[in-house]
């Protein structure tokens, strides 16, 4: 079944206060090689919310995306468990999660919800495993 036709696990203030969280993230983008800044706001299931934005390098290979940078903070202070992740462009446009980025996430739970933002606060809801059919993971890798 396409998840997308399935309803949230977050109340519309949690999608909300994500949103927002992923907004904000924004404001501490480092990007300036492509002027395109990026926020994300990533949810534990216990509800603590992590933000991310995009830190890019004179050698371009060396960036990360929003989304890593939040996952990066939440792992490495120890949580493992994620509900949802929102992401913020500066373009009024959904942007989604890039291919390294969806493999990265897919490793802690491929039903991981993701809101895109658009500048207007308006957003798009899928669901990881969507995004990454038929992917590579924890479960098909040597943890199975
Ligand atoms: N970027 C993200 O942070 N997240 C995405 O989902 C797509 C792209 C960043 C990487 C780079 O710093 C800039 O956007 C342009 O690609």
């Amino acid at each position: 079944m396409n998840r997308q036709l399935m309803a949230s696990m977050l109340s519309d203030r949690q999608i909300e206060d994500l949103i927002n969280k992923a907004l904000e993230a924004r404001e501490t983008s480092y990007c300036p090689y492509s002027q395109f800044r990026v926020g994300s706001a990533l949810r534990t299931v216990d509800g603590k919310i992590f933000q991310g934005c995009n830190i890019e390098n004179a050698a371009y290979g060396g960036a990360i995306c929003a989304e890593r940078t939040a996952f990066v903070k939440a792992i490495s202070d120890g949580y493992r468990r994620f509900v949802a992740i929102a992401v913020a462009c500066d373009y009024n446009h959904f942007i989604t999660p890039c291919g390294i980025c969806r493999q990265f996430m897919n490793e802690f739970g491929k039903n991981l919800e993701i809101f895109f933002v658009n500048d207007d606060r308006s957003y798009r809801r899928a669901v990881l495993e969507d995004l990454l059919p038929y992917a590579f993971g924890p479960e098909n890798g040597p943890l199975k």
